[in-house]
């Protein structure tokens, strides 16, 4: 288990925000507001119009990101093998590659295990693995030794603020089912349609982590609106 791991362990449950819909001509400001609510965590979604249809960003923005939060990288990216040293180059913390991007996912997920963190040297990178909202959970099944915390999408990857997709809910107590085989903790989280609605039942499903973006950059404010999500992870309250 990588230090990086026990940090992040310690920090749920909690948040990771992302910054899609952020105000991006005054991104410091945006994530100053993350640092007072401390959530602890900053989502970044890297898309490479292939493997989702739209083009974010990639190693230069995650390295540019000066900030004390750890950097949760979302790889939404066809064959990612070979990115992942830059990426971890970059100063990620979080690595979540996709399970249905890969061919050899099992090597993918073994080489983000051997990543050095540049961030904190010595503590290495956490290996996440994301599955889409129609693909089976036992995907997961052969993977577990290779995984510290699966991502569940409640949405298709691809836009900041989808709808919920209700399956969810019951795809993150399977999940906890799964991953209480292994013989250490993996962390579970949920991505995609989180709201402050519904996020108190996210959280009482029993996910460890919830990805938001136009729940807390949603033009309001948004350090009010983050200290509001991470209070419902730790509550499950309901709104
Ligand atoms: C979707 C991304 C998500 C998403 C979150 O492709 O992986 O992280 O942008 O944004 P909201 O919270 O707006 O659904
Ligand atoms: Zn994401």
């Amino acid at each position: 288990m990588s230090q990086t791991f026990a940090r992040l362990r310690s920090l749920c449950p909690t948040v990771s925000v992302g910054t899609l819909t952020a105000d991006l001509m005054d991104l410091g400001s945006e994530l100053a507001r993350l640092e007072r609510a401390d959530v602890g965590l900053v989502h970044i979604d890297v898309m490479d119009g292939c493997f989702c249809p739209m083009l974010t960003v990639g190693p230069w923005y995650v390295e540019r990101l000066r900030t004390p939060l750890l950097k949760d990288v979302h790889l939404m990216v066809r064959e990612p093998l070979d990115s992942l040293e830059r990426y971890a180059g970059a100063g990620a913390d979080i690595i979540t590659v996709h399970v249905e991007a890969a061919v050899h996912i099992h090597r993918v997920l073994q080489h983000v295990g051997m990543l050095e963190n540049v961030n904190r040297p010595g503590e290495g990178v956490v290996r996440g693995l994301a599955l889409n909202p129609g693909t089976p959970l036992e995907r997961l099944e052969p993977l577990l030794e290779e995984v510290d915390l699966v991502t569940l999408l409640a949405i298709d990857p691809g836009w900041g603020g989808q709808t919920f997709a209700p399956a969810t809910l019951e795809r993150v107590a399977r999940t906890r089912e799964i991953v209480s085989a292994a013989d250490r903790q993996i962390l579970v989280c949920v991505d995609g349609g989180v709201t402050k609605r519904n996020i108190g039942d996210i959280a009482r499903a029993g996910a460890d982590l919830a990805v938001t973006g136009s729940a807390v950059f949603d033009g309001t404010d948004a350090e009010a609106n983050a200290r509001f999500v991470k209070a419902a992870m730790h509550e499950g309250l309901a709104r």
